[in-house]
């Protein structure tokens, strides 16, 4: 495995991947790596011939320079598990090679960046676009693959790589669930086993709404179906459902008339999860 840490060293090492005809799949990650990130590692190996890492905790999708300093790193346990998984190249850059001094240029969705998620963490989705942006330009990657776990982002992303017409394709990768259909993320280890076993109830208040989704419920009737569920979880404390149009996360209201996107915060035990599922009528 080939780990470069300057642009000109990941530059070199795809472009001896392209020179041999080979198609090249990358993954983006800000590195403390979990099963979750093998699953898009897995994908990307499917989707190309190299496979491509990259890990960066981008300073600019963070609000509160004290998330930046907290966030976890783990940079010898994330490589182990990129080799084994037989990656090809990781791409560890440092800030200053990425934002170099006097970096001004931005990259952002002016909609879609500022709803939902966007709307109470200003600047995160703006943050995210314009370092997807350097290293879609540094790699140039065939095809990228994001979580749909993350869902406004992977939706933010489509629209930034349709607009700016990049000629790369974005592949989203269904949320790995545990056994009982806890969404995968880093944080349910913060979980005490009693609020890990109540955090089962994002996915179920999901799956209630999709199963009255597929009978003709209406939006209305959606929320009342995931507040109902998660309120009955003396544990766990809705702070946030959206019920919006899939592509465009435009309010909707009334009875389904196409893809929908449910999205949900939960607090548990104080860890907030988030979790989200595709409905059709
Ligand atoms: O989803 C993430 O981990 C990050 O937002 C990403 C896409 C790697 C950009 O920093």
């Amino acid at each position: 495995m080939e780990i470069c840490t300057t642009i000109a060293q990941i530059r070199g090492t795809v472009a001896g991947y392209k020179q041999a005809g080979d198609r090249v799949a990358l993954v983006p990650t800000m590195g403390y790596l979990h099963e979750g990130h093998m699953t898009l590692v897995r994908r990307a190996r499917a989707e190309g011939d190299r496979v491509v890492v990259w890990i960066f905790v981008n300073p600019t999708q963070f609000e509160n320079p004290d998330d930046l300093a907290k966030y976890p790193r783990d940079t010898d346990r994330d490589l182990a598990m990129l080799r084994a998984e037989g990656v090809d190249a990781v791409f560890l850059p440092d800030a200053s090679e990425i934002y170099p001094e006097g970096a001004e240029t931005i990259v952002e969705t002016t909609k879609l960046a500022n709803m939902l998620h966007g709307a109470v963490r200003p600047g995160h989705f703006r943050g995210v676009t314009t370092v997807v942006t350097k290293f879609f330009n540094i790699i140039q990657p065939d095809v990228a693959i994001f979580g749909e776990k993350d869902y406004q982002q992977l939706q933010v992303i489509h629209r930034m790589v349709r607009d700016l017409h990049m000629p790369i394709e974005i592949v989203g990768q269904a949320t790995v669930r545990e056994s009982d259909g806890l969404a995968m993320s880093s944080r349910n280890v913060r979980l005490s086993p009693e609020d890990r076993a109540a955090a089962v109830v994002l996915s179920q208040s999901l799956a209630a709404a999709d199963a009255a989704a597929k009978t003709g419920a209406t939006v209305a009737e959606l929320h009342q179906i995931i507040g109902d569920t998660i309120g009955a979880e003396p544990r766990a404390k809705l702070v946030g459902c959206d019920i919006v149009a899939a592509e465009t996360l435009a309010d909707i209201s009334g009875p389904l008339t196409g893809l929908t996107a449910i999205m949900i915060s939960v607090e548990v035990g104080g860890v907030m999860l988030i979790d989200q599922k595709e409905v059709t009528p």
